[in-house]
């Protein structure tokens, strides 16, 4: 069992990781619940009700564990003010309380609403998470971001609250569909650009998707979690360090949202990575052969996806306007200075709309559904 942890104070807030193979239904999540909770209620979508939930709701029955279970309809769509009103309201006429305990089992929507709908639930309760894709348990479920979406844009109404622990069992994660693998790889290769050479290298050596496998698993989650837990310790509230965890993620959310969420949160941050390095060779950071590397990777894994041919520009730039990392009307992107390596404080550089345009010319030049030749210089 691979054991990871991060605690910080004021406040007191600790959080313990464990990642080890059929953790899912295993007595140490039992030993958990029993220890911190007097009434539980699972908190999954509808196809994760039929693959884990059931089972997940029968064991804590099973060991007298007083439990329910809620659903949310699959999709981005669910991260919303109204699903955590409905959830809040099954909880309150069920007389949850405070030493109540949520699970939210599931990828990154469900962990990013439940969380929430815990850090305001009585104040607060808590909440553990067992996440059943790559991208949950390498981001969504690990640092206490929570939040649910607008139509004014992505995660931007929530709050810091972290989860007592987190329980990753690999079974579940190769079990998930191959466009969520590549989603999670998105945020793995995230880390290692921003953090770490050796890792990416690593990663490179990954010829085909088929190569993972549990032990392969669970060594990129640890590394992943490693990056990330070190810098969450640094900075919880994401005032400094921790925005480099934003890479990718300025163009990335920008075409989540202009896309109408057609292009999943792990495809977008794909082709985020792709313009915002292409952006830091443009600013005379990485070199042009260091970009090709990050272009290769994907290219090698059919990582890419392609731009839906509606979106216009006009739709990326007004989503790129309402993205919470901006300041006095400028967009806030995280460079690479070298593959492993971000630039240093304040880790955001702050780009007008025309210092922009070449990079958001070069996602719908290259990557948009339509016959335009692939130039990637
Ligand atoms: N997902 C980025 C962060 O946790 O800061």
């Amino acid at each position: 069992m691979k054991t990871l942890s991060y605690e910080f104070s004021p406040p007191k807030i600790s959080c313990n990781i464990f990642i080890n193979p059929e953790l899912f239904l295993s007595d140490l999540l039992i030993g958990y619940l029993k220890k911190f909770s007097s009434k539980i209620c699972i908190i999954t979508d509808l196809n994760i009700k039929n693959l884990y939930g059931d089972k997940l709701l029968h064991h804590l029955r099973h060991h007298k564990l007083e439990t329910f279970l809620q659903t949310i309809i699959p999709g981005e769509e669910s991260k919303s003010r109204h699903s955590k009103a409905k959830l809040e309201d099954f909880l309150t006429s069920n007389h949850f309380e405070k030493d109540s305990c949520l699970i939210a089992l599931g990828g990154g929507v469900v962990s990013d609403l439940t969380g929430f709908l815990a850090s305001t639930y009585l104040r607060s309760i808590p909440y553990i998470s067992i996440p059943t894709t790559l991208l949950s348990a390498v981001d969504a479920a690990i640092g206490g971001k929570t939040a649910v979406n607008t139509v004014h844009g992505k995660n931007l109404i929530g709050a810091f609250h972290h989860p007592l622990s987190v329980f990753i069992d690999p079974d579940l994660i190769l079990s998930s569909p191959l466009q969520e693998l590549k989603n999670g790889l998105a945020e793995v290769f995230k880390y290692s650009l921003i953090f770490d050479l050796d890792f990416f290298n690593k990663l490179n050596s990954i010829k085909t998707l088929s190569d993972l496998n549990n032990e392969l698993i669970v060594s990129i989650v640890e590394k992943s979690l490693q990056i990330k837990t070190e810098i969450i310790k640094k900075d919880p509230f994401d005032q400094n360090l921790r925005k480099i965890l934003n890479f990718g993620h300025s163009l990335g959310h920008a075409l989540e949202t202009a896309s109408n969420h057609r292009l999943s949160h792990g495809q977008a941050v794909v082709l985020g990575i792709l313009s915002e390095s292409f952006l830091s060779k443009e600013l005379g950071f990485l070199t042009y052969n260091e970009f090709l590397q990050i272009y290769k990777a994907f290219e090698n894994l059919a990582m890419i996806p392609t731009i839906p041919n509606d979106v216009q520009k006009n739709d990326l730039v007004n989503a790129l306007l309402k993205d919470k990392k901006n300041r006095h009307g400028k967009i806030g992107v995280v460079i690479l200075k070298s593959i492993g390596k971000t630039i240093g404080y304040p880790y955001t550089e702050l780009f007008s709309l025309e210092q922009l345009e070449t990079c958001i010319d070069y996602l719908l030049e290259n990557f948009q559904e339509c016959p335009f030749e692939l130039s990637i210089d």
